[in-house]
């Protein structure tokens, strides 16, 4: 039996890991340019936006997101595009949906209610940047994926899970694989279950 059990075993392995939980116990705020090295002047114009601003220095350590603040979350997710693009195309899409596509968590909900998905306030931002209807997609439905998931397996909801998935399917249409690449990229961080990624790419190699 171990004499010493950590209070955050998650954090135990990684230096960065330690500095992430500092900040996030004592209120710091990061400087998000070193953290997220901005490859495009839009990346860089968009970190220094208030709402960026705002949006990556919110959250607490929590299930799924020990990491805390945002713009953690989103290095973790850069991290896994950095690993996973095979083009500099890909890679520079996914790094965009990857910086934008929570960092409107902290308005999604006022006074205790949640007003709109966070994935829609960040599109409907977008709107005003980009043109591109694929990108705009995934940023507006990133979550998608998971909630078809969460009605078929946790909420016993076969139908409303059947007929969400048949309509996110719909909207992605060709754009499918690109939108897994993000999804994978997004679930595997943190301490997020891994379920959700395991049953939705059974139904991306089934399609
Ligand atoms: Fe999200
Ligand atoms: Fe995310």
């Amino acid at each position: 039996m171990p004499i010493f059990t950590p209070i955050f075993p998650f954090f135990a392995h990684s230096p960065e890991g330690f500095g992430q939980l500092h900040s996030s116990m004592f209120n710091e705020k990061p400087d998000f340019h070193k953290l997220l090295q901005p490859a495009t002047e839009l990346e860089a114009r968009l970190l220094d936006t208030p709402e960026f601003q705002a949006g990556l220095n919110w959250g607490k350590p929590r299930f799924g997101h020990p990491e805390g603040l945002v713009g953690y979350h989103v290095r973790d997710v850069l991290d896994n595009v950095e690993a996973c693009a095979n083009d500099e195309d890909t890679r520079l899409r996914l790094r965009l949906i990857a910086i934008v596509h929570d960092a409107f968590k902290y308005k999604e909900f006022q006074l205790g209610r949640r007003v709109k998905h966070h994935g829609l306030l960040a599109r409907e931002f977008m709107e005003a940047h980009i043109s591109d209807p694929i990108l705009l997609d995934i940023i507006e439905l990133h979550d998608e994926a998971f909630y078809c998931w969460r009605a078929a397996n946790l909420e016993n909801q076969p139908d409303t899970a059947a007929k969400r998935l048949e309509k996110l399917l719909d909207t992605i249409g060709d754009n499918l694989p690109f939108y897994f690449d993000f999804y994978k990229c997004d679930t595997r961080t943190g301490d997020k279950i891994q379920a959700p990624l395991y049953w939705f790419e059974q139904i991306v190699r089934s399609r």
